[in-house]
């Protein structure tokens, strides 16, 4: 059962999420600057990396040196980077009462490799609690685009010398399973996400999400640094030890 906790510190944990080419990192942007305009410290931060240890995992996920060895190992090592990530960036930010936004979490693990053919839906809720203990995300914002639109996107944003990551080279099929899955995810836990059409410009975008962000974050805003972080669910069963 989904326990409610007190987040020593009071920040604000925001995740965002989408497939390719869903704007995650300019809505990123758009809403640091929403946030720090009313007076927030905000951080924003990236998986995989963010952290010194986790940005050397990253490198060995996205060259596809990981992928011989399976969608387990892989999402083990996307825990392990998150892990640091935690432990050195996430946790103590939002203790000293700021808003972090990463762009993508442990969604991102249960969407890209919990979809692959046989994954273990045990290993990766054990992975998400080693990983991220109780430090869990107070909104989760899922930006939803077609699959074409998005590669279309991310082909365009690419520069042309640049190769597609491993996880860009995937195919439409693929890509619209991982949008179902983020939907599937949303529907299981209303609580936690919203989803947001990301068709159209930024600033479109941006009008839509930040009308729903504001809404579900409306008490914890008003109190700032004083919030307890009451409203948080956190994973049923123990996480790891507090800076472990
Ligand atoms: P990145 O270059 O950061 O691009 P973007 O987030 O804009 O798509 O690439 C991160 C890639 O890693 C992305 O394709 C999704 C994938 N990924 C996973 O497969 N599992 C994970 O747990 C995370 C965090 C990312």
């Amino acid at each position: 059962m989904p326990q409610r906790s007190a987040r020593p510190g009071g920040g604000i944990f925001i995740t965002l999420e989408g497939g390719e080419g869903s704007g995650k990192s300019t809505q990123m942007r758009l809403l640091a600057e929403k946030l720090e305009s009313l007076g927030h410290q905000v951080i924003t931060t990236r998986e995989p990396g963010g952290s010194p240890g986790a940005e050397a995992v990253r490198h060995v996920l996205l060259s596809g040196a990981a992928e011989p060895f399976g969608a387990e190992l892989e999402a083990m090592l996307f825990a392990a980077s998150r892990a640091d990530h935690v432990d050195q960036i996430i946790r103590p930010a939002l203790e000293a009462g700021k808003i972090v936004i990463s762009d993508r979490f442990f969604d991102s693990t249960r969407v890209y490799q919990g979809t692959a053919e046989g994954m273990d839906e045990n290993l990766l809720q054990r992975l998400e609690q080693i990983a991220c203990g109780d430090t869990w995300p107070d909104l989760t914002v899922i930006l939803d685009i077609d699959p074409r639109e998005g590669m279309k996107r991310a082909a365009e944003r690419r520069n042309e010398s640049e190769a597609p990551d491993r996880f860009e080279k995937e195919s439409i099929r693929l890509q619209a399973k991982r949008r179902k899955a983020y939907l599937d995810i949303a529907a299981k836990e209303p609580e936690r996400c919203v989803v947001v059409d990301a068709e159209g410009t930024p600033q479109a975008v941006f009008k839509r999400l930040w009308q729903t962000a504001e809404k579900r974050l409306a008490d914890r805003l008003k109190t700032g640094k004083k919030s307890t972080g009451e409203s948080r669910a956190k994973p049923a069963a123990a996480g790891r030890p507090a800076g472990k």
